[in-house]
């Protein structure tokens, strides 16, 4: 079976951006894989399983049923045993909104008490997936976040490296659709924001904004487990 990479549509972006963004080459890769957020119609993950990949898909949002995709919140348990991935991935997911910039301009302009209000469920639920996610994959191997969920990542980092798990932050380069994404997330930054005037947060400057999600978006968390 053919494992050349093509550009079909996803939900969202097309199949060879998500592997890019994600780091992983269906050419170069044997075992099995996870995929966190896999979107409505799941066709990265589709994809993979019609090129010879075993791979999962995980979304409460999917409308489509096959037997490798779990219809489910991630961070309530991923219904797989311990040790069984060879490598995990996330893309524009659950960790899309919990970058530096919330954290970042948050800070600014109000006060640690509030920013903790905002902040606690999503990074709860966000720790929950990754404690989950780890379970799951195999020991010494990777789980791939995309794009870089800043303020998550060193938010959580001493707590992970507590446990052993190493977190790096992996430069995402040569991306075709990189401009596209980063206006999108700007935008979708831009409404989250608008949404938190109602809690009194309001003067958020485009251009620190923009170069923010921009660091994002050309990197991607990397979780090790322990060996
Ligand atoms: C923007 S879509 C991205 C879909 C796909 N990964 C892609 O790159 O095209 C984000 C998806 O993340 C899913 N998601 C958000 N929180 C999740 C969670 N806790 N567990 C599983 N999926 C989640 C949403 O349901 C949504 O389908």
């Amino acid at each position: 079976m053919s494992k050349t990479i093509y550009d079909g549509n996803t939900t969202q972006y097309n199949i060879r951006t998500v592997l890019f963004d994600v780091g992983l080459d269906p050419s170069h890769f044997d075992g099995r894989v996870l995929d966190i957020g896999c979107g409505k119609e799941a066709r990265v993950v589709v994809y993979l399983n019609e090129n010879g990949i075993e791979a999962d898909g995980v979304d409460p949002e999917l409308t489509i049923e096959k037997p490798f995709l779990i219809k489910r919140d991630a961070s309530k348990g991923i219904p797989k045993p311990d040790n069984h991935y060879d490598f995990a991935y996330s893309s524009m997911s659950l960790f899309k909104d919990g970058g530096a910039s919330n954290r970042y301009f948050i800070i600014k302009l109000t006060d640690e008490k509030r920013f903790d209000v905002i902040y606690t469920g999503r990074k709860n639920c966000m720790l929950r997936t990754v404690n989950e996610v780890v379970r799951v994959l195999k020991p010494g191997h990777d789980f791939a976040v995309w794009p870089y969920p800043a303020f998550f990542a060193e938010d959580v980092r001493p707590k992970l490296e507590r446990k052993g798990i190493v977190l790096r932050k992996d430069e995402v380069t040569e991306d075709p659709d990189l401009s596209g994404k980063i206006l999108e997330i700007c935008s979708n930054k831009k409404s989250m924001y608008k949404a938190l005037g109602y809690f009194g947060l309001t003067g958020f400057d485009d251009d620190i904004m923009h170069e923010l999600t921009t660091d994002e978006f050309m990197h991607r968390m990397v979780l090790t487990k322990p060996g």
